[in-house]
Protein backbone atom coordinates (compact mmCIF):
# COMPACT_ATOMS: atom_id res chain seq x y z
CA UNK A 1 0.00 0.00 0.00
CA UNK A 2 1.04 3.74 -0.91
CA UNK A 3 2.72 5.23 2.14
CA UNK A 4 1.78 8.50 -0.10
CA UNK A 5 -1.66 8.96 0.63
CA UNK A 6 -3.53 9.89 3.83
CA UNK A 7 -6.76 11.38 2.70
CA UNK A 8 -8.99 10.87 0.06
CA UNK A 9 -12.02 13.12 -1.00
CA UNK A 10 -15.02 12.14 -2.80
CA UNK A 11 -17.92 13.62 -5.04
CA UNK A 12 -20.31 13.16 -6.73
CA UNK A 13 -20.95 15.49 -9.93
CA UNK A 14 -23.51 15.33 -12.79
CA UNK A 15 -26.98 14.08 -13.02
CA UNK A 16 -27.44 12.20 -10.04
CA UNK A 17 -27.89 8.32 -9.45
CA UNK A 18 -29.39 6.03 -7.01
CA UNK A 19 -26.37 4.11 -5.37
CA UNK A 20 -24.26 7.64 -4.92
CA UNK A 21 -25.21 7.72 -1.45
CA UNK A 22 -24.23 3.93 -1.05
CA UNK A 23 -20.84 4.57 -3.07
CA UNK A 24 -19.78 7.47 -0.90
CA UNK A 25 -20.20 5.26 2.09
CA UNK A 26 -18.07 2.86 0.54
CA UNK A 27 -15.51 4.91 0.02
CA UNK A 28 -15.93 6.29 3.45
CA UNK A 29 -15.81 3.39 5.24
CA UNK A 30 -13.12 1.62 3.29
CA UNK A 31 -10.90 4.79 4.05
CA UNK A 32 -11.28 4.35 8.04
CA UNK A 33 -10.75 0.05 7.28
CA UNK A 34 -7.03 1.73 6.46
CA UNK A 35 -6.81 4.48 8.48
CA UNK A 36 -6.50 7.25 6.22
CA UNK A 37 -8.90 10.09 6.23
CA UNK A 38 -11.86 10.85 4.37
CA UNK A 39 -13.49 14.13 2.92
CA UNK A 40 -16.75 14.60 1.10
CA UNK A 41 -16.48 17.38 -1.66
CA UNK A 42 -20.20 19.46 -1.68
CA UNK A 43 -21.65 20.21 -5.02
CA UNK A 44 -18.77 18.58 -7.09
CA UNK A 45 -16.44 20.53 -9.45
CA UNK A 46 -17.94 24.01 -7.64
CA UNK A 47 -17.35 22.92 -4.46
CA UNK A 48 -13.68 21.61 -5.03
CA UNK A 49 -13.41 25.15 -6.01
CA UNK A 50 -14.94 26.73 -2.99
CA UNK A 51 -13.19 24.03 -0.62
CA UNK A 52 -16.80 23.50 0.42
CA UNK A 53 -15.50 20.01 2.55
CA UNK A 54 -16.89 17.74 5.23
CA UNK A 55 -14.88 15.02 6.90
CA UNK A 56 -16.03 11.48 6.30
CA UNK A 57 -16.40 8.77 8.80
CA UNK A 58 -17.41 5.03 8.98
CA UNK A 59 -20.09 6.51 11.38
CA UNK A 60 -21.29 9.65 9.67
CA UNK A 61 -22.03 8.01 6.48
CA UNK A 62 -24.52 5.78 8.02
CA UNK A 63 -28.36 5.28 7.16
CA UNK A 64 -27.66 6.72 3.62
CA UNK A 65 -27.05 2.98 1.78
CA UNK A 66 -30.66 3.24 0.84
CA UNK A 67 -31.18 6.74 -0.09
CA UNK A 68 -31.68 8.19 -3.49
CA UNK A 69 -29.46 11.31 -4.71
CA UNK A 70 -26.85 12.39 -3.16
CA UNK A 71 -26.32 13.80 0.39
CA UNK A 72 -23.11 15.45 -1.54
CA UNK A 73 -25.43 17.17 -3.77
CA UNK A 74 -24.12 17.93 -7.50
CA UNK A 75 -23.22 20.71 -9.72
CA UNK A 76 -22.02 21.43 -13.14
CA UNK A 77 -19.37 23.62 -12.87
CA UNK A 78 -18.18 26.56 -15.70
CA UNK A 79 -15.41 27.74 -13.74
CA UNK A 80 -13.91 24.17 -13.30
CA UNK A 81 -13.65 24.15 -17.26
CA UNK A 82 -10.94 27.16 -16.58
CA UNK A 83 -7.51 27.01 -16.00
CA UNK A 84 -8.10 29.55 -13.06
CA UNK A 85 -10.73 27.19 -11.72
CA UNK A 86 -8.67 24.52 -11.97
CA UNK A 87 -5.86 26.09 -9.85
CA UNK A 88 -8.54 27.32 -7.65
CA UNK A 89 -9.61 23.54 -6.69
CA UNK A 90 -6.11 22.12 -6.41
CA UNK A 91 -5.03 24.90 -4.16
CA UNK A 92 -8.44 24.30 -1.77
CA UNK A 93 -7.58 20.37 -1.86
CA UNK A 94 -3.50 21.49 -1.00
CA UNK A 95 -5.36 23.60 1.78
CA UNK A 96 -7.51 20.42 2.91
CA UNK A 97 -4.47 17.86 3.02
CA UNK A 98 -6.14 16.08 0.62
CA UNK A 99 -4.26 13.47 -1.57
CA UNK A 100 -6.71 11.97 -4.14
CA UNK A 101 -9.86 11.75 -5.65
CA UNK A 102 -12.55 9.82 -6.03
CA UNK A 103 -15.15 11.12 -8.93
CA UNK A 104 -18.73 9.54 -8.72
CA UNK A 105 -20.24 10.83 -11.85
CA UNK A 106 -20.29 10.35 -15.72
CA UNK A 107 -18.51 11.15 -18.79
CA UNK A 108 -18.42 15.14 -17.95
CA UNK A 109 -16.87 14.43 -14.38
CA UNK A 110 -14.40 11.97 -15.80
CA UNK A 111 -13.28 14.17 -18.56
CA UNK A 112 -12.94 17.08 -15.77
CA UNK A 113 -11.14 14.61 -13.52
CA UNK A 114 -8.35 13.26 -16.34
CA UNK A 115 -8.05 17.34 -17.16
CA UNK A 116 -7.19 18.16 -13.50
CA UNK A 117 -4.92 14.94 -13.49
CA UNK A 118 -2.81 16.17 -16.36
CA UNK A 119 -2.24 19.80 -14.95
CA UNK A 120 -1.15 19.04 -11.29
CA UNK A 121 -0.45 15.57 -11.49
CA UNK A 122 -3.09 14.54 -8.98
CA UNK A 123 -4.55 11.52 -8.22
CA UNK A 124 -7.68 10.38 -9.49
CA UNK A 125 -10.15 7.64 -9.71
CA UNK A 126 -13.77 7.29 -11.75
CA UNK A 127 -16.81 5.53 -10.51
CA UNK A 128 -19.34 5.28 -13.20
CA UNK A 129 -22.55 6.86 -11.72
CA UNK A 130 -25.54 7.73 -13.45
CA UNK A 131 -28.72 6.14 -14.83
CA UNK A 132 -28.19 6.45 -18.80
CA UNK A 133 -25.01 3.32 -18.36
CA UNK A 134 -23.56 5.10 -21.36
CA UNK A 135 -19.80 4.54 -20.24
CA UNK A 136 -17.62 2.36 -21.46
CA UNK A 137 -15.61 -0.17 -19.41
CA UNK A 138 -18.57 -1.43 -17.32
CA UNK A 139 -21.28 -3.69 -18.26
CA UNK A 140 -23.56 -1.28 -15.56
CA UNK A 141 -23.37 2.23 -14.12
CA UNK A 142 -24.51 3.04 -10.40
CA UNK A 143 -28.19 3.94 -10.80
CA UNK A 144 -29.02 2.40 -14.38
CA UNK A 145 -30.66 -0.93 -12.65
CA UNK A 146 -32.71 1.00 -10.18
CA UNK A 147 -34.30 3.00 -13.20
CA UNK A 148 -34.97 0.33 -14.92
CA UNK A 149 -36.93 -1.36 -12.41
CA UNK A 150 -38.70 1.84 -11.36
CA UNK A 151 -39.45 2.49 -15.60
CA UNK A 152 -41.18 -1.15 -15.71
CA UNK A 153 -43.39 -0.65 -12.58
CA UNK A 154 -44.65 3.03 -14.29
CA UNK A 155 -45.36 1.23 -17.78
CA UNK A 156 -46.95 -1.57 -16.53
CA UNK A 157 -49.23 1.03 -15.00
CA UNK A 158 -48.94 2.21 -18.04
CA UNK A 159 -50.85 -0.43 -19.70
CA UNK A 160 -53.40 -0.59 -17.18
CA UNK A 161 -54.99 2.56 -18.62
CA UNK A 162 -54.02 1.63 -21.73
CA UNK A 163 -55.51 -1.74 -22.24
CA UNK A 164 -58.63 -0.33 -20.09
CA UNK A 165 -58.98 2.12 -23.35
CA UNK A 166 -57.32 0.73 -25.84
CA UNK A 167 -54.33 3.20 -26.34
CA UNK A 168 -51.19 3.55 -28.17
CA UNK A 169 -48.89 5.31 -25.94
CA UNK A 170 -45.49 7.15 -26.60
CA UNK A 171 -43.68 6.66 -23.58
CA UNK A 172 -40.42 8.72 -23.43
CA UNK A 173 -37.25 7.43 -21.09
CA UNK A 174 -34.17 9.08 -20.28
CA UNK A 175 -31.33 7.91 -22.27
CA UNK A 176 -29.98 11.47 -23.49
CA UNK A 177 -27.77 9.96 -26.03
CA UNK A 178 -28.35 6.17 -25.71
CA UNK A 179 -30.97 3.30 -25.88
CA UNK A 180 -30.14 1.26 -22.93
CA UNK A 181 -32.89 1.93 -20.75
CA UNK A 182 -35.63 2.52 -23.41
CA UNK A 183 -34.48 -1.19 -25.01
CA UNK A 184 -34.14 -2.90 -21.55
CA UNK A 185 -37.62 -1.47 -19.93
CA UNK A 186 -39.17 -1.84 -23.46
CA UNK A 187 -38.48 -6.15 -23.53
CA UNK A 188 -39.32 -6.05 -19.52
CA UNK A 189 -42.77 -4.28 -20.21
CA UNK A 190 -43.48 -5.97 -23.09
CA UNK A 191 -43.87 -3.31 -24.83
CA UNK A 192 -45.30 -3.25 -28.57
CA UNK A 193 -42.12 -0.62 -30.47
CA UNK A 194 -38.69 0.23 -28.94
CA UNK A 195 -37.19 3.27 -30.42
CA UNK A 196 -33.70 3.79 -29.71
CA UNK A 197 -30.74 6.39 -30.97
CA UNK A 198 -28.46 3.68 -32.01
CA UNK A 199 -31.31 2.11 -34.76
CA UNK A 200 -32.96 4.32 -36.91
CA UNK A 201 -36.53 2.58 -36.89
CA UNK A 202 -38.05 5.01 -39.44
CA UNK A 203 -41.40 6.49 -39.66
CA UNK A 204 -42.55 3.85 -42.78
CA UNK A 205 -41.34 1.11 -40.43
CA UNK A 206 -43.58 2.25 -37.14
CA UNK A 207 -46.49 2.53 -38.98
CA UNK A 208 -46.45 -0.46 -40.70
CA UNK A 209 -45.33 -2.60 -37.23
CA UNK A 210 -48.21 -0.77 -35.41
CA UNK A 211 -50.67 -1.57 -38.05
CA UNK A 212 -49.60 -5.71 -37.79
CA UNK A 213 -49.90 -5.04 -34.31
CA UNK A 214 -53.72 -3.98 -34.77
CA UNK A 215 -54.11 -6.52 -37.10
CA UNK A 216 -52.76 -9.58 -35.08
CA UNK A 217 -55.24 -8.50 -32.19
CA UNK A 218 -53.43 -6.60 -30.49
CA UNK A 219 -56.25 -3.68 -28.77
CA UNK A 220 -53.84 -1.00 -27.23
CA UNK A 221 -49.56 -0.32 -27.82
CA UNK A 222 -46.98 0.91 -25.72
CA UNK A 223 -44.42 2.28 -28.07
CA UNK A 224 -41.09 2.97 -25.64
CA UNK A 225 -39.47 6.16 -26.91
CA UNK A 226 -35.42 6.42 -25.81
CA UNK A 227 -34.81 10.09 -25.14
CA UNK A 228 -32.40 10.59 -27.73
CA UNK A 229 -34.17 8.55 -30.69
CA UNK A 230 -33.42 9.88 -34.25
CA UNK A 231 -36.34 9.29 -35.86
CA UNK A 232 -36.81 12.87 -36.39
CA UNK A 233 -39.79 13.80 -34.73
CA UNK A 234 -40.19 14.44 -31.16
CA UNK A 235 -42.75 12.09 -28.75
CA UNK A 236 -45.61 14.88 -29.33
CA UNK A 237 -45.13 15.07 -33.33
CA UNK A 238 -45.20 11.05 -33.23
CA UNK A 239 -48.29 11.02 -31.88
CA UNK A 240 -49.64 13.87 -34.29
CA UNK A 241 -48.18 11.89 -37.07
CA UNK A 242 -49.76 8.13 -36.20
CA UNK A 243 -52.98 10.02 -34.93
CA UNK A 244 -52.83 11.43 -38.70
CA UNK A 245 -51.91 8.19 -40.12
CA UNK A 246 -53.86 5.66 -38.46
CA UNK A 247 -57.16 7.29 -37.36
CA UNK A 248 -58.04 3.97 -35.77
CA UNK A 249 -55.46 4.61 -32.59
CA UNK A 250 -56.40 7.13 -29.42
CA UNK A 251 -52.77 8.05 -28.93
CA UNK A 252 -51.33 9.36 -25.56
CA UNK A 253 -47.71 10.26 -24.80
CA UNK A 254 -45.94 9.84 -21.26
CA UNK A 255 -42.63 11.70 -20.56
CA UNK A 256 -41.29 10.21 -17.52
CA UNK A 257 -38.82 12.59 -17.15
CA UNK A 258 -36.72 13.18 -13.60
CA UNK A 259 -38.55 10.79 -11.47
CA UNK A 260 -36.49 8.13 -12.94
CA UNK A 261 -33.61 9.19 -11.41
CA UNK A 262 -35.25 9.29 -7.86
CA UNK A 263 -35.79 6.44 -5.17
CA UNK A 264 -34.00 4.05 -3.07
CA UNK A 265 -31.62 1.91 -5.09
CA UNK A 266 -32.05 -1.70 -5.85
CA UNK A 267 -30.14 -4.05 -4.07
CA UNK A 268 -27.89 -4.75 -7.19
CA UNK A 269 -27.10 -1.03 -7.06
CA UNK A 270 -25.98 -1.38 -3.48
CA UNK A 271 -23.89 -3.84 -4.18
CA UNK A 272 -22.49 -3.13 -6.95
CA UNK A 273 -21.64 0.85 -5.30
CA UNK A 274 -20.25 -0.85 -1.87
CA UNK A 275 -17.54 -3.41 -4.63
CA UNK A 276 -16.54 -0.17 -6.77
CA UNK A 277 -15.89 1.56 -3.41
CA UNK A 278 -13.61 -0.48 -2.50
CA UNK A 279 -11.54 -1.14 -5.68
CA UNK A 280 -11.32 2.96 -6.25
CA UNK A 281 -9.29 3.27 -2.55
CA UNK A 282 -7.72 0.20 -2.79
CA UNK A 283 -6.76 1.45 -5.86
CA UNK A 284 -5.86 5.07 -5.46
CA UNK A 285 -3.69 3.22 -1.90
CA UNK A 286 -1.77 1.00 -4.34
CA UNK A 287 -0.75 3.87 -5.94
CA UNK A 288 -2.88 3.88 -9.48
CA UNK A 289 -4.18 6.78 -10.87
CA UNK A 290 -6.27 7.92 -13.75
CA UNK A 291 -8.58 5.08 -13.59
CA UNK A 292 -12.11 4.26 -13.69
CA UNK A 293 -13.58 1.37 -12.08
CA UNK A 294 -16.17 -0.69 -13.60
CA UNK A 295 -17.87 -4.24 -14.23
CA UNK A 296 -17.00 -6.70 -16.55
CA UNK A 297 -17.40 -10.14 -16.75
CA UNK A 298 -18.82 -9.63 -12.90
CA UNK A 299 -15.37 -8.82 -11.41
CA UNK A 300 -14.73 -5.63 -10.31
CA UNK A 301 -11.75 -3.93 -12.85
CA UNK A 302 -10.12 -0.84 -13.77
CA UNK A 303 -10.24 0.93 -17.13
CA UNK A 304 -8.47 3.58 -18.18
CA UNK A 305 -9.75 7.35 -17.71
CA UNK A 306 -9.00 8.03 -21.31
CA UNK A 307 -10.55 5.02 -22.47
CA UNK A 308 -13.68 5.40 -20.35
CA UNK A 309 -13.88 8.73 -21.81
CA UNK A 310 -13.56 8.45 -25.88
CA UNK A 311 -14.98 4.74 -25.94
CA UNK A 312 -18.82 3.63 -26.58
CA UNK A 313 -21.24 1.71 -24.56
CA UNK A 314 -22.68 -0.66 -27.35
CA UNK A 315 -25.95 -1.49 -27.17
CA UNK A 316 -26.66 -5.35 -26.79
CA UNK A 317 -27.29 -6.98 -30.00
CA UNK A 318 -28.33 -10.28 -28.76
CA UNK A 319 -31.28 -8.31 -26.72
CA UNK A 320 -32.50 -6.54 -30.09
CA UNK A 321 -32.91 -9.52 -31.20
CA UNK A 322 -34.77 -10.87 -28.91
CA UNK A 323 -36.83 -7.21 -29.14
CA UNK A 324 -37.63 -7.88 -32.41
CA UNK A 325 -38.72 -11.30 -31.71
CA UNK A 326 -41.03 -10.45 -28.85
CA UNK A 327 -42.64 -7.74 -30.42
CA UNK A 328 -43.61 -10.36 -33.48
O1 LIG B 1 -27.32 11.73 -17.92
C1 LIG B 1 -28.43 11.35 -17.21
C2 LIG B 1 -29.64 12.13 -17.63
O2 LIG B 1 -30.66 11.75 -16.77
C3 LIG B 1 -30.06 11.98 -19.10
O3 LIG B 1 -30.75 10.81 -19.37
C4 LIG B 1 -30.87 13.22 -19.31
O4 LIG B 1 -30.91 13.58 -20.65
C5 LIG B 1 -30.13 14.23 -18.51
O5 LIG B 1 -29.46 13.53 -17.47
C6 LIG B 1 -30.99 15.32 -17.91
O6 LIG B 1 -30.16 16.25 -17.31
P1 LIG B 1 -30.68 17.45 -16.39
O7 LIG B 1 -31.04 16.87 -15.07
O8 LIG B 1 -29.54 18.37 -16.32
O9 LIG B 1 -31.88 18.02 -17.07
Amino acid sequence: MSKTIKKIAVMTSGGDAPGMNAAIRSVARTCAYYNIECAGIYRGYEGMIEGDFKELTARNVKGIINKGGTILKSARSKEFQTKEGRQKAYDALKAANIDALVVIGGDGTFTGALIFNQEFNFPVMGIPGTIDNDIFGTSHTLGYDTALNTVVEVIDKIRDTASSHNRLFFVEVMGRDVGHIALNVGVGAGAEEILIPEEDLGLDRLLESLRRSKLSGKSSSIVVVAEGDKIGKNVFELKDYVEENMTEYEVRVSVLGHMQRGGSPSCFDRVLASRMGVKAVESLLEGNSNYMVGLLSDKIQLTPLEQAVKGKSKINQELLRVSDIMTT
